[in-house]
């Protein structure tokens, strides 16, 4: 990539449900304890959407904090973009929604679906928009209602996930501010190894499929854990390479938060200290593609992350995907 930035993040937001679920909650519902939750995930809270309300509400709330920050009118933004896997319906899209509800009538709408690595698939693809001059003003939002895909009987799952949205304004960038560096990679035969299999065309929603509990997210959790290691390992070194930095050189490391432990294994292979990693699982648990523009928004709100540092954001999900990018903030 060039070293010159295209595009740069002109605002961040985000948005959380009100309601939370503990692991005490947790332990009324399933066969598990707060100790197993903390020790294996390092989750503590997470955070449910309540009942009538929907992803692009969230997601919209999202938006117009960050569309606030950056200085823009909805009727700015010319593409929208959500990535998610809980989308309000099967079609029209929850970008589409988005758009409505926050009035963004000259924007493209459109989602798109890698996963927890949604985000940053999108913001990629925001910045190769403004780099070729197709539009000036992206946004870009995370958003899931997992609680909805979530098998509540399911401990080894449950436990792990929760819903918000985080948003982020891309602008044509005018200095060294923005995006560094892009890498995105795919492996489909992983697939198995993590999905929602009923809903679909191959299972479309049958009395056999509800009772056979397709509508839920599975996962091989153990298999999951490594691969999710290695890939934001491999995510991070890219995304440094192709800057030509190294880790030392980032003020922050964001890295989706599906479990502490991964997180741990990630930041000892960069050999980065503890101080330049930014962590929130414990309040949110595992958000998916809202989980890296939530902690962004949140490190730039708590002084963590300042105009001009380095942020290295790494991402892994299911497909598999996984996706890096270093920007100058
Ligand atoms: N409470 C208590 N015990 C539990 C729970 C629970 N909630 N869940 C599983 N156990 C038990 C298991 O039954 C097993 O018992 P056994 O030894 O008697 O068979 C034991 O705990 C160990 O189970 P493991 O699955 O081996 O536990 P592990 O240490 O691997 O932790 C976990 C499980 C937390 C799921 C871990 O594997 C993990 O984090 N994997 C990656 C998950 C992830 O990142 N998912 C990404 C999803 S992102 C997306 O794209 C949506």
């Amino acid at each position: 990539m060039n070293s010159r930035p295209k595009s740069m993040i002109a605002g961040t937001g985000s948005a959380v449900p009100e309601k939370v679920l503990t692991n005490a909650d947790l332990e009324k519902i399933v066969e598990t304890s707060d100790e197993w939750i903390r020790e294996r995930t390092g989750i503590e809270r997470r955070h449910i959407l309540e009942d009538g309300l929907t992803n692009s509400d969230l997601a919209a709330r999202a938006a117009e904090q960050a569309l606030k920050k950056a200085g823009l009118t909805p009727d700015q933004i010319e593409c929208l973009i959500v990535a998610t896997i809980t989308p309000d319906m099967g079609f029209p899209s929850t970008a589409c929604a988005v758009q409505s509800k926050l009035e963004a009538f000259n924007a493209a709408a459109f989602d798109i679906s890698a996963a927890c690595s949604g985000f940053l698939y999108g913001l990629i693809m925001g910045d190769s928009f403004i780099a070729s001059g197709l539009y000036k003003n992206v946004l870009v939002i995370g958003s899931e209602v997992l609680s909805r895909m979530t098998d509540w009987e399911d401990r080894a799952t449950c436990v792990l996930f929760g819903d918000g949205a985080g948003a982020a304004v891309l602008v044509p960038s005018g200095d060294n501010r923005g995006l560094l560096s892009a890498y995105m990679k795919s492996d489909g035969r992983l697939g198995y190894l993590l999905n929602c299999p009923g809903g679909g065309v191959t299972y479309p929603a049958s009395h056999e499929t509800v009772d056979q509990r397709l509508h839920f997210i599975k996962m091989e959790g153990r298999e999951v854990y490594k691969h999710a290691v290695r890939t934001m390992v491999d995510a991070a070194v890219h995304s440094l390479e192709l800057a030509g930095l190294t880790a030392k050189d980032i003020d922050l490391l964001i890295t989706h938060q599906a479990n502490k432990r991964i997180i741990h294994a990630v930041v000892q292979r960069l050999k980065l200290p503890d101080e330049k990693v930014f962590i929130n699982i414990e309040e949110y648990g595992n958000t998916s593609a809202a989980s890296i523009p939530i902690a962004m928004n949140q490190a730039i709100e708590e002084g963590r992350l300042k105009e001009g540092q380095l942020c290295l954001m790494v991402a892994f999900g299911g497909g598999f995907t996984w996706a890096s990018s270093l920007v100058r903030i």
